[in-house]
């Protein structure tokens, strides 16, 4: 309630909403597989917002479209999931009403974003933790994962960290299970019965997790996301889809966060020379045979320094 009274204001103002569409419209001129209305500033008051009209179909009324193969409802819920992780861990500026009513499809399976009603800006810090918990996630980390919760305030302050370890690798197991929703709510109810018949919990008050005010809003799209996904797939499974996008976007993904991932060149060649010396002096004492071997470490050593 508290998140919503502090929105609600700037969401009934017609000239926030036009900047939070012309912001994301440019983030995203150059992915033709998801398009944007323009919005006609000059004609926008606080009440008043004017802007290109956009045909296509809500999302709720795409079966006849699917049915007649005109669009492949796995294309369509990659892009919208493309999207989203562009949006909230490299721009770090969200459409956070994903609903299917805000969100239509043209004839060419182009995906049309409307309602900038509601749009969060994603500070860099929790953009920061978040990006690590998915990543820590996607490794299956359930250390990490739970230090990722930690930092991301999720945790109740003086909880016993082996308690949250042990919500997290129920969550990773539910998280990279093919479930059904009805499968998972019945998975993490035993686990929250776990705590309880445990005595860790003594209520269903005390659970040692919590969702902060700039988590809500995420929480909720990624409930939307998981729900388009549903639609078409019963055993829908979010984190199996945007594993790969995420690992394919991770080089954007940190350099968004000021973070640099690839090696600088001198490292790399400093390596080289260094196995390359390594290798001489090897040769040297032990003759050829150990040749293979050396240029071997040599080149994974690199490969691996590259890959990092
Ligand atoms: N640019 C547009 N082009 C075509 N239809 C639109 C456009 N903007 C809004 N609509 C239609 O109007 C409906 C309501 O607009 P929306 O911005 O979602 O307002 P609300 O905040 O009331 O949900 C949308 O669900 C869509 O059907
Ligand atoms: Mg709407």
């Amino acid at each position: 309630m508290d998140e919503f009274s502090r929105r609600i204001g700037s969401e009934m103002d017609f000239r926030q909403e036009a900047v939070f569409a012309a912001e994301i419209r440019h983030n995203f001129a150059t992915m033709s597989t998801v398009a944007i209305p323009e919005i006609v500033p000059e004609l926008t008051r606080q009440r008043v917002l004017v802007m290109e009209f956009m045909h296509g179909t809500t999302l709720d009324k795409l079966q006849p479209l699917i049915d007649d193969g005109h669009i492949d409802p796995r294309a369509l819920v990659r892009t919208v999931m493309e999207v989203y992780v562009q949006m909230m861990m490299i721009d770090g500026l969200f459409h956070a009403d994903p609903h299917p009513g805000n969100l239509l499809v043209r004839d060419d399976g182009t995906l049309i974003l409307l309602d900038f009603g509601l749009v969060v800006r994603v500070p860099r810090e929790t953009r920061l933790a978040l990006v690590r918990t998915v990543f820590a996630a996607i490794r299956r980390d359930a250390d990490a994962v739970t230090d990722g919760f930690v930092g991301l305030g999720v945790v109740t302050p003086g909880t016993d960290r082996a308690v949250i370890l042990r919500l997290v690798e129920t969550l990773l197991g539910v998280a990279f299970g093919r479930t059904t929703t009805q499968e998972r709510i019945a998975i993490m109810t035993a686990a929250h019965e776990e705590l309880l018949a445990d005595r860790v919990l003594t209520t269903l008050y005390d659970f040692p997790v919590m969702l902060p005010p700039d988590l809500v809003y995420f929480a909720r799209t990624a409930a939307l996301i998981e729900g388009i996904g549903v639609r078409y797939d019963a055993r829908f499974n979010t984190l199996e889809f945007a594993a790969p996008l995420a690992i394919r976007l991770r080089q954007r993904i940190f350099e968004s966060l000021g973070i640099d991932l690839r090696p600088s060149a001198p490292a790399v060649v400093d390596v080289l020379r260094n196995a390359a010396r390594d290798a001489t002096a090897i040769v040297r004492r032990a003759g050829g045979e150990l040749v293979a071997l050396a240029t071997g470490i040599a080149t994974r050593l690199s490969s691996d320094l590259w890959e990092r």
